[in-house]
């Protein structure tokens, strides 16, 4: 695969005023968010709700590209259409998750470091195959006392590094995902610093591996304070932070980042994002792939009367890609 043709998939990916669905949840996450509303998780169940997502009337207009979970790509639509299929039609860039998940670092208490690497080129393969043109993996870093560690730090760029350069190998575009956890009291400046030696990190390995940026796509977790920290950032700082944070980092060479929405409110991750783009121009597109930011209305709607509510549910799912869409341009003009 050509330089080319893998730079070409990571500008469709960022295209001006599109971004990504990030409907990738394992099995076991999955099963979290359908037990917080009362959904048995079911094969035929995790199927149709992701058919109900994919099959959004309109979603194309709005979304470049959809990530999704080994056993979604495998999947159908009611209708026969293999997922990835009726992606490639709509002009939806099939993606994939391909890391393992996250287990303890071995001497490293409260760090986490993501498994995958293992077996990880005929899995590419076989993704390619069934028509994946770009995968994510997410590596987790936890802020805590005396945490992270750089030990972690560059377990886990390494890691991410290792698995790009496969990727690119095998024509699929790297989505490199070093998710800083908004879980703790940390206040915004502890992220900025954990953020800024994870990015400075990350491109060291990217460059050690021998990645072509034109090539990748970073998704990054947003510089903002602590879940339960008292003291809470406005929507003016997290922008000027994050952005402030990218800059000193990022090669001005990638062609777009998008963030995760790692648990924000809705509007909050809409915002933050429309934000950073009226700071602009910036050196690289800046979008969204969200996961929870664009599903969690859907989703509660679906549990209600899986029937009655799908199309409303549809409707809440067009809506979430419009506003996060008209962000991306920095024309979100809040809600409603
Ligand atoms: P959230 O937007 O829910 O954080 O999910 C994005 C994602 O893909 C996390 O890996």
């Amino acid at each position: 695969m050509s330089i080319e043709q893998l730079a070409e998939t990571a500008l469709a990916m960022v295209a001006p005023g599109k971004g990504i669905i990030a409907i990738d949840e394992s099995t076991t996450t999955i099963g979290k968010r359908f037990a917080a509303v009362g959904i048995e998780n079911t094969e035929d169940h995790r199927r149709a709700y992701r058919e109900l997502l994919l099959t959004t009337p309109k979603l194309p207009q709005h979304i470049s590209g959809a990530i999704l979970y080994d056993e979604t790509l495998r999947q159908s639509t009611r209708a026969g259409v293999p997922f990835a299929r009726y992606l490639a039609d709509s002009g939806i860039l099939p993606g994939i998750k391909v890391d393992k998940g996250t287990v303890a670092l071995a001497g490293f208490p409260g760090e986490l470091v993501t498994e995958g690497l293992d077996g990880l080129r005929p899995r590419l393969e076989e993704y390619y195959r069934l028509g994946a043109r770009f995968a994510k993996w997410r590596a987790v870093i936890n802020i805590g006392d005396d945490i992270p560690t750089g030990t972690c730090i560059e377990a886990n760029s390494h890691a991410l590094a290792r698995y790009a350069a496969l990727c690119q190998e095998q024509g699929l575009v790297p989505m490199v995902e070093p998710e800083v956890l908004m879980d703790g009291d940390h206040d915004i400046e502890t992220c900025y610093e954990v953020t800024e030696a994870v990015l400075r990190s990350l491109f060291a390995a990217l460059y050690e591996q021998n990645v072509l940026l034109e090539g990748t796509i970073l998704k990054a977790s947003m510089v903002i304070a602590g879940k339960d920290c008292p003291e809470q950032a406005d929507v003016q700082e997290v922008a000027e932070s994050t952005l402030m944070c990218l800059k000193s980092t990022v090669p001005a060479i990638l062609p777009g980042i998008v963030f995760l929405s790692g648990g924000q409110e809705d509007e909050d991750a809409t915002a933050h994002l429309d934000a950073m783009n009226r700071l602009g121009p910036n050196p690289w597109t800046l979008s969204f792939s969200y996961g929870r930011a664009m599903q969690q209305a859907a989703l509660k709607l679906w549990a209600k009367d899986m029937d009655a509510n799908f199309r409303k549910a549809q409707d809440t799912v067009f809506a979430r890609a419009r506003d996060n869409s008209r962000a991306a341009l920095g024309q979100w003009q809040g809600e409603g």
